[in-house]
């Protein structure tokens, strides 16, 4: 398994470019299953999560190519209707391909995902959704079979804006008979844009980036040639970088409109963040004045995703914050190995109270899930001495090649092989 060791201290200086974003890309793949042909996506991050839906879809006979920098995707041949639990376990966003194979060929199986290291995540809402369509949901070995000769368009409200619960909804109300409307529907950025993808590809959507999501039926839908959105955890994560490490930071590919609550508080805890245009973006770390209190909760509320990133950069610091998880039941993972560096962060239920000690220290800790590893990253970047960060697959999911960046800012990382 392979491990991260970092030299904290140095400040961070110069610019860096961000990647097309992960929650955008695993949705837009699974949309190639819904048109006969070839899809085109445009910029693909090098990410295990990428690679784990590749060999899903290929799973299900869907032919992947890599085309410079992106994907082909031809899904001319597609006759697997399942997705296994090796697969889904490793990644819950597998359950993206259960509307598309619904919608275009009547039936999937597809494990449940159970439980995961920040919390439960149950799909009920996904499938509540689907039965609402005329489907016919059995829940067996632990896989759900779904089945409709065809969907027909309804009206389904949905008990929390799940986002990949939207999405499978919206993508599998395209080849529905009728108008279906998603109320309470999810309003991330990468929602939208598989609405655009899915529009680009003959669907009629309306309403994306609202909470009420209306989508009339089409008979059939043509491949895409579709470039997707930037990260914009990957890039508020850099952000976070450059505010706790003495930074003078310029991110290329940024977009700012995608940030917004994420940044006020970045400018709270005393960051400058300057929109240079043309999806430039510069952060300089400024002069950290309070703590800030956080609490998460959908688009266009304070992401779940920077949770663990902006605990880091509040660990370090003056002044007490109070940051509040309101998304995940479990998502306060990397707080005991925060305090293991030195952090001084009580849990009280769904809050942790963050109590900013002057100086952290690296110290070994370990990876648990994806955003906690980039946390670990940020606190070892700031800390005095030597970290060392094992697990980092998890890190590994959703950055692509995260401390080749950070080295080309100034930072001493390197990988090696424990
Ligand atoms: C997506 C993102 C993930 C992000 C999360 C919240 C992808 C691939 N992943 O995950 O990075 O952290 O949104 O922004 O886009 N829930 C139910 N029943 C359901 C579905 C969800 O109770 O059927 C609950 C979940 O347990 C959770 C909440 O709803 O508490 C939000 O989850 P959801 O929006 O579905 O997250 P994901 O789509 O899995």
């Amino acid at each position: 398994m392979d491990a991260l060791v970092i030299e904290g201290g140095r400040a961070l200086r110069g610019s860096v470019r961000i990647g097309a974003a992960k929650n955008a890309v695993l949705p837009l793949m699974a949309a190639a299953l819904l048109a006969d042909g070839e899809s085109h996506l445009r910029s693909v991050p090098n990410l295990a999560d990428v690679r784990t839906l590749s060999r899903l879809l290929e799973h299900l006979d869907l032919r992947v190519r890599p085309d410079n920098g992106g994907l082909l995707l031809a899904a001319d041949a597609v006759g697997g209707r399942e997705a296994p639990y090796e697969l889904v376990k490793t990644m819950r966003a597998s359950v993206l391909v259960l509307g598309p194979l619904v919608a275009r060929f009547g039936s999937a199986r597809v494990s449940l995902p159970g439980g995961c290291a920040i919390g439960a995540r149950p799909i009920n809402l996904h499938l509540k959704g689907l039965e609402a369509m005329g489907a016919e949901v059995v829940l067996e070995h632990g896989y759900v079979d779904v089945r409709a000769p065809r969907l027909r368009g309804t009206r389904i409200v949905l008990d929390i804006p799940t986002v990949t619960g939207t999405e499978n909804l919206m993508m599998a109300a395209s080849l529905a008979d009728g108008t279906t409307v998603i109320e309470n529907a999810a309003r991330e950025p990468e929602v939208q844009d598989l609405a655009a993808c899915l529009v680009a590809m003959g669907a009629r959507i309306r309403g994306a980036g609202s909470a009420v999501l209306e989508i009339d039926g089409v008979e059939s839908l043509a491949p895409y040639d579709y470039t997707p959105i930037p990260d914009r955890i990957e890039a508020g994560t850099l952000m976070a970088a450059a505010a706790l490490c003495d930074g003078d930071v310029t991110l290329h590919g940024a977009r700012l409109d995608h940030l917004d609550a994420f940044v006020v508080k970045l400018r709270e805890a005393g960051a400058e963040v300057v929109d240079l245009g043309e999806q430039r973006v510069r952060v300089t770390s400024g002069e950290r004045r309070t703590g800030v209190d956080v609490r998460t909760s959908p688009h266009p509320g304070f992401p779940t995703d920077m949770q663990a990133q902006f605990m880091a950069l509040m660990a370090k610091g003056t002044g007490n914050s109070v940051i509040t998880e309101k998304v995940f039941e479990n998502r306060f993972m990397h707080v005991s190995e925060l305090n293991r560096m030195g952090a001084d962060i009580t849990v009280e239920g769904s809050s942790a109270v963050v109590r900013g000690v002057p100086q952290l220290s690296g110290a070994r800790v370990m990876a648990t899930d994806l955003r906690a590893s980039a946390a670990l990253v940020l606190a070892g970047l700031a800390a005095e001495g030597t970290t060392v960060i094992s697990r980092v697959y998890h890190l590994d999911r959703g950055y692509e090649a995260l401390e080749v960046k950070l080295a080309a800012l100034g930072a001493r990382v390197e990988r090696i092989r424990e």
